[in-house]
């Protein structure tokens, strides 16, 4: 987490002391810097140099208009799972021969507002949809560039609601069956087949799970060949995990204990162990991160309103809810906690909570942090994926403001909203 640093005792985010955004702008707080979001992009991009491929920033993990801005002018494509976020890409001036279309459920509103316009390819799931598509082309009088996503049964070794590449899950099409349903979309006339598409799972640690899958799809664009079905390009999707733990280190702060499976490999890492075996398919290369864009580039703050003890249990009460970042409720996701300022303070096992009426609403479990109080500002590390994107009104509670930081330089990019806005 290179550009969020503790420079003596306080918390800074490049260049900027996080603790002055907050006096300017208050709590809760998402905050981003710009620089590791294009150092994140750029780490993955140009580990493709030399081969033709677009990296397709996965939406669904942040949407925020001024960080898509910013990776449109890297050169970004855009993967989009619903017409809102092809809205959105479309709005931040992503190319439409640069987005692409995923998801289980297609509208057929939304087939038509891709058709309308000229997105890259539909990432088409099942047998009916490649039909729906077709039919809705035809009306249009026109052709849907399409991948077929491929399910390989292959365990990705991560948390069950987010692993996809299981023949017990909901995506793609069993490779079992592959080349016949290829066949059937290749004979569609309103279709026309140019890719494989494949996505296993997110927050993925280990490098294996990828390797094989190359091979499978590698395999399978051999197979179609044969039968006369050229493939033009590989979607081999997103999913690439990042180190939550110790994001952050300072002497005053508790090194958290983690195992290799805490560590995720480099972003470069991730694409050196596929791209050989991808390259043998002789196809352009696709690929839809978003975590590992995005995840290190935000922080969440937040103010500690009260402190509790039960004899049992220390709570700490903070400002910001489940709703503002449903991770830790929802995957047991494990974000690291730090105080914005570091005193020489004892140590202690604390549950960070929120304010929202559910059990469930916590940040940290039984969490070794440093003594804070009320008042006190802590910031929930590595929160930029999945955070704002994926937070809700629930309690009524309105939607938090995004700073982005660059240099000394802040600026918002979302209005905090208002009770009254809310509806
Ligand atoms: N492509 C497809 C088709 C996807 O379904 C996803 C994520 C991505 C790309 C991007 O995956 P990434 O590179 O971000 O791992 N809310 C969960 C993660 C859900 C991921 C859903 N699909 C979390 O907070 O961990």
């Amino acid at each position: 987490m290179t550009h969020f640093q503790f420079k003596e005792n306080q918390l800074y985010c490049e260049d900027t002391s996080v603790t002055e955004i907050v006096e300017e702008f208050g709590t809760p707080l998402y905050l981003y810097s710009r620089q590791q979001l294009i150092d994140n992009f750029r780490s993955i991009d140009r580990a493709f140099a030399g081969v033709d491929h677009t990296t397709c920033y996965a939406l669904k993990a942040n949407s925020n208009l001024e960080l898509l801005k910013l990776l449109v002018s890297e050169g970004a494509g855009a993967d989009a799972v619903s017409a809102g976020e092809i809205h959105l890409a479309l709005k931040a001036g992503f190319h439409p021969s640069k987005i692409t279309f995923a998801g289980v459920g297609k509208q057929d509103s939304e087939i038509e507002y891709a058709l309308k316009h000229g997105i890259f390819s539909f990432n088409v799931e099942s047998t009916e949809e490649l039909a729906v598509i077709n039919e809705i082309a035809g009306r249009m009088n026109t052709k849907a560039r399409i991948a077929l996503r491929i399910n390989p049964d292959i365990d990705a070794s991560t948390h069950p609601y987010i692993s996809t590449g299981l023949k017990t899950n909901k995506f793609g099409i069993d490779i079992a069956i592959a080349v016949n349903t290829f066949k059937y979309a290749h004979a569609l006339p309103n279709l026309h087949v140019d890719g494989i598409h494949t996505h296993i799972g997110s927050q993925i640690l280990k490098l294996d799970p990828f390797v094989q899958t190359a091979e499978k799809v590698v395999d399978l664009v051999t197979e179609l060949r044969k039968t006369g079905i050229t493939i033009q390009h590989i979607d081999f999707g997103g999913g690439y995990g990042v180190t939550y733990k110790n994001a952050v280190k300072h002497p005053m702060l508790p090194v958290e204990e983690a195992t290799e499976a805490d560590e995720a490999p480099l972003n470069n890492a991730f694409i050196a162990s596929v791209l050989p075996i991808l390259k043998q398919a002789g196809c352009k290369i696709v690929i839809e991160p978003g975590r590992s864009i995005v995840a290190n580039t935000g922080i969440l703050i937040t103010k500690v309103l009260y402190r509790k003890d039960n004899g049992v249990k220390k709570f700490v009460i903070v400002d910001a809810g489940m709703n503002d970042l449903i991770r830790p409720s929802l995957y047991q996701a494990y974000h690291q906690i730090v105080p914005l300022t570091l005193n020489d303070s004892i140590l202690e096992n604390v549950d960070v909570v929120g304010p929202v009426c559910e059990t469930g609403d916590f940040f940290a479990r039984e969490r070794t942090l440093p003594f804070v109080q009320r008042g006190d500002l802590i910031a929930i590390l590595t929160a930029g994926a999945y955070g704002f994107a994926f937070s809700s009104h629930y309690n009524a509670r309105p939607a938090l403001a995004e700073v982005l930081v660059n240099g000394d330089k802040v600026r918002v990019i979302r209005e905090r909203e208002t009770i009254e806005e809310l509806r």
